[in-house]
């Protein structure tokens, strides 16, 4: 078992003092397209629409490996970097953590389109590696960030060489000896093919070497293929046969932890957005039937073959004629109306995948991406539906948001805050009582997870039986 709750559930005050925070039982690693600050409409998202505190690990998507050096740099210096009038990006993203100083921020490198090849180069000679390795702590220190997160998709793959295994591994165990003495995380993000396992990771000493494993269990099937097929399916479908045998989550986790991956380590992946495709004939529209071409681009992705969640659930709720299948095999909806057809996942599909992360004790979920959430709250009642879906369904308690928590504020000599600090309602919920400026009480409310009730005398959550009066 792992160790969790106990005292890991201080109540943890922020230096501005109005936000609460609790420390998570498992891991939510949100992943940021930081691109998405270029789309159009709703769908732009910034730095500053992320919620910071659902989620235990924030991550930077992405940093590049400049071709000519072999040295990390921004991919996108007038987003990324302040320099000559730039936005800064990195170190707004850091200061995210001023919401939620329990959250690590790290830096991805690499994904899908920066291809395998550069990465092949750099780790192929020991003094490339050497010159990489020392450009990223530096990197990293220079805008706060807590960690690194190595994308190289995939070793051995897309123009990478059968070498890449052996010194992917050196490559890690250079990366680890150089970040962890500054108590800096490093984490990849790992495919979820048998194939490319096998030939791209040494597993256990993967395993051994990263302080989590972000497992991508989606893009089993798009448009690549001529045939529809669902983004992430559960559990094999019976007509899958041939390279798409064992596409799918069941299988690729369970590939994973027997082949000497711990599940302390695994981040499940959840993808927020589908995969999607042009039906060749509307009135074949199940699995396995014939598409040729992608789904047409969503207004904000902009992208054939792919829509985000928060496209997909405005084009069913002020659109018409949708029809969402969930089928027993994928346990995760796809939906078509004509000749649109795209699988992707949903409230009830995540909580099929959530009680996988429970049942196995995984070390808890990753997220790609939040800025396809339903994050303007379009077709739902909150921002981040699924986001805060995930939270919830890992973690029990939702940690109170800025937005959620808005501070009150009482006028002097009130009988609500005798003083300051903290006072209990019942045994879960509390407020803290804050001095204004003014000598108004600002006064901001909090509860406590499940199975835990709040101590006035230590000024935390503990175990309700400790809490006199509370426990069982
Ligand atoms: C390096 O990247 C630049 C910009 O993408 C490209 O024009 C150039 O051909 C690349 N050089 C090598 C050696 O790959
Ligand atoms: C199946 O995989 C093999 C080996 O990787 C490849 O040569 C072949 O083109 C693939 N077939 C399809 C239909 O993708
Ligand atoms: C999930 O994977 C495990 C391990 O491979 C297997 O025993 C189990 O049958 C799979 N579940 C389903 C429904 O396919
Ligand atoms: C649904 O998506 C299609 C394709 O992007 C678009 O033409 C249509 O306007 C969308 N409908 C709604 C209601 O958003
Ligand atoms: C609460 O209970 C735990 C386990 O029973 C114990 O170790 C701990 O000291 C207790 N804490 C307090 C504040 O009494």
């Amino acid at each position: 078992m792992r160790s969790i709750l106990v005292l890991g559930i201080l109540v943890f005050l922020a230096s501005t003092g109005f936000e609460a925070v609790t420390a998570a039982k498992r891991n939510v690693v949100c992943y940021y397209g930081s691109w998405a600050v270029y789309r159009p409409g709703d769908g732009k998202f910034d730095v500053e629409d992320i919620d910071p505190t659902i989620c235990t690990h924030l991550i930077f998507g992405f940093a590049a490996l400049d071709n000519q050096t072999y040295k990390i740099v921004a991919f996108d210096p007038w987003n990324d970097l302040y320099d000559d009038g730039g936005r800064g990006a990195y170190e707004r993203f850091v200061a995210l953590k001023n919401k939620n100083p329990e959250a690590k921020a790290l830096l991805a490198i690499g994904g899908w389109n920066e291809g395998s090849v550069k990465y092949s180069y750099m780790a192929s000679q020991p003094e490339r590696r050497r010159g990489f390795v020392d450009s990223v702590v530096p990197f990293l220190q220079k805008y706060g960030f807590d960690g690194f997160d190595m994308d190289w998709e995939y070793p051995t793959q897309r123009g990478g060489v059968a070498e890449d295994r052996e010194n992917f591994i050196e490559l890690l165990r250079e990366l680890k000896a150089a970040l962890s003495p500054h108590g800096l995380l490093l984490t990849c993000a790992v495919s979820p093919g048998e194939q490319v396992i096998d030939e791209a990771y040494d597993i256990p000493i993967v395993a051994e070497l990263l302080d989590y494993i972000n497992l991508m269990a989606y893009d089993y099937h798009g448009a690549w293929e001529q045939f529809t097929g669902h983004n992430a399916p559960l559990y094999p479908h019976p007509l899958d046969d041939g390279n798409v045998t064992n596409f799918n989550v069941n299988y690729s986790l369970n590939y994973w932890i027997s082949n000497g991956a711990p599940p302390s380590k695994i981040n499940l992946g959840l993808p927020f957005y589908g995969r999607g495709f042009m039906l060749d004939d509307p009135l074949e529209n199940g699995p396995y039937a014939p598409a040729s071409k992608p789904i047409v681009p969503g207004p904000y992705s902009r992208t054939e073959g792919f829509w985000g969640y928060n496209e997909i659930c405005i084009n069913q709720t002020f659109g018409t004629g949708w029809t969402v299948v969930r089928n027993e095999y994928y346990q995760a909806p796809y939906a078509f109306k004509d000749e649109y057809w795209i699988g992707y996942d949903d409230y009830d599909s995540l909580t099929e995948k959530l009680k996988l992360i429970n049942m196995y004790d995984l070390a808890g979920a990753m997220v790609w991406s939040i800025e396809t959430d339903d994050f303007r709250h379009k077709c739902h009642s909150r921002p981040f539906p699924l986001l805060h879906h995930v939270w919830e369904e890992l973690n029990g308690e939702v940690v109170p948001c800025v937005d959620c928590n808005t501070p009150t504020a009482y006028p002097p000599g009130n009988e609500k805050c005798p003083h300051e600090g903290y006072f209990a309602i019942d045994c879960t919920h509390y407020y803290l009582c804050q001095l204004g400026p003014d000598g108004e009480w600002i006064v901001s409310d909090f509860s406590c997870p499940p199975g835990t009730a709040i101590n006035i005398d230590t000024q935390q959550c503990d175990h309700d039986y400790n809490v006199s009066g509370c426990g069982a």
